[in-house]
């Protein structure tokens, strides 16, 4: 049986690969299953620093499987849809509070419930030429699965209701200007800026980092009170677990002057630890 996961990691750039091409990497049970185990192996790794989320062939992913994700699952009665949904989000959410940094390199078609792990990578990169869509409305749904909160979370209300409402596709070039993805560039540049970004990301304090996207997430629900004491406790959490870094930060700065905390990161691996 050929893996649905694909997945090798270079120069601690870990690249998990949706593999089903000939499906359009649409997301059966057994896929979800094992994106989950492939992402528990690779979590901890010390050779890992970033994971990019793509797709092998032409599609990101095409969505749901209509077939083994619904049809399938449905004919077996309430506790295995039940079941396949816990295995699609819990990777999903999984993947939303993942001790690395996370990056969607969108090669291609994105759909439906591809929304979920979209949202779930902390940056997202699309090639111009890739497409995306709320497909459900056109074949009877509404866009579960966490797409429509997605949406309404990126891209606003009146996008989000035109997206969902019409079925109808954008491009990667959309998708950047709507917020569903941070930049869109030619699918042939792709994998070069999304190195580049990942290299960067690389360089940072992962503690920090960790910290960073965390917060991101959940200060967008508090009030500006609430927001303010969480990032006081969580900073001092991240102390607990990297107490040095951030006087290593402060020291290469205003002792050593050897960089400006403005204009770039401090050097990891000067840390007398
Ligand atoms: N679920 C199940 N099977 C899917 C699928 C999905 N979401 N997306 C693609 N496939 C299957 C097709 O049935 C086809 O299978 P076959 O070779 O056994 O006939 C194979 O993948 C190739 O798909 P095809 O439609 O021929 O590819 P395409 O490149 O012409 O079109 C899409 C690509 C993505 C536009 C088209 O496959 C599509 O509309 N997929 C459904 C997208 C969707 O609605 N997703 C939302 C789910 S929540």
């Amino acid at each position: 049986m050929t893996d649905t996961v694909a997945c090798d990691v270079r120069n601690r750039i870990a690249w998990v690969r949706f593999n089903r091409p000939e499906k359009r990497n649409c997301m059966s049970p057994t896929l979800n299953r094992r994106m989950r185990e492939v992402l528990d192996e690779l979590e901890f790794r010390d050779d890992v620093g970033v994971l990019v989320l793509t797709g092998e062939g032409s599609a990101w992913s095409a969505g749901m499987d209509l077939k083994e994700y619904f049809r399938e699952t449905e004919a077996k009665g309430l506790g295995a849809v039940r079941q396949s949904q816990r295995e699609a989000y819990g990777w999903w959410q999984r993947l939303r509070w993942y001790q690395k940094p996370t990056i969607a390199m969108v090669n291609g078609w994105c759909f439906g419930g591809g929304y979920g792990p979209l949202f779930a990578c902390d940056l997202a990169f699309a090639a111009e030429e890739a497409t995306f869509g709320l497909s459900e409305i056109n074949w009877g749904i509404l866009p579960g699965g966490g797409a429509t909160k997605v949406a309404v979370e990126l891209m606003g209300f009146r996008n989000a209701m035109y997206h969902a409402m019409m079925g109808e596709n954008i491009d990667g070039a959309k998708a950047a200007e709507w917020g569903l993805v941070n930049e869109a560039l030619p699918l042939a540049r792709l994998k070069d800026r999304v190195i580049e970004v990942a290299t960067v990301l690389l360089e940072k304090n992962p503690v920090a980092l960790k910290a960073t996207k965390d917060a991101v997430r959940r200060v967008g629900e508090m009030t500006y009170d609430n927001a303010e004491d969480y990032l006081v406790r969580a900073q001092e959490a991240a102390n607990s677990f990297d107490n040095e870094g951030r006087k290593e930060g402060i020291r290469q700065f205003i002792d050593d002057k050897t960089y400006k905390p403005g204009l770039g990161a401090y050097e990891l691996n000067m840390q007398g630890d």
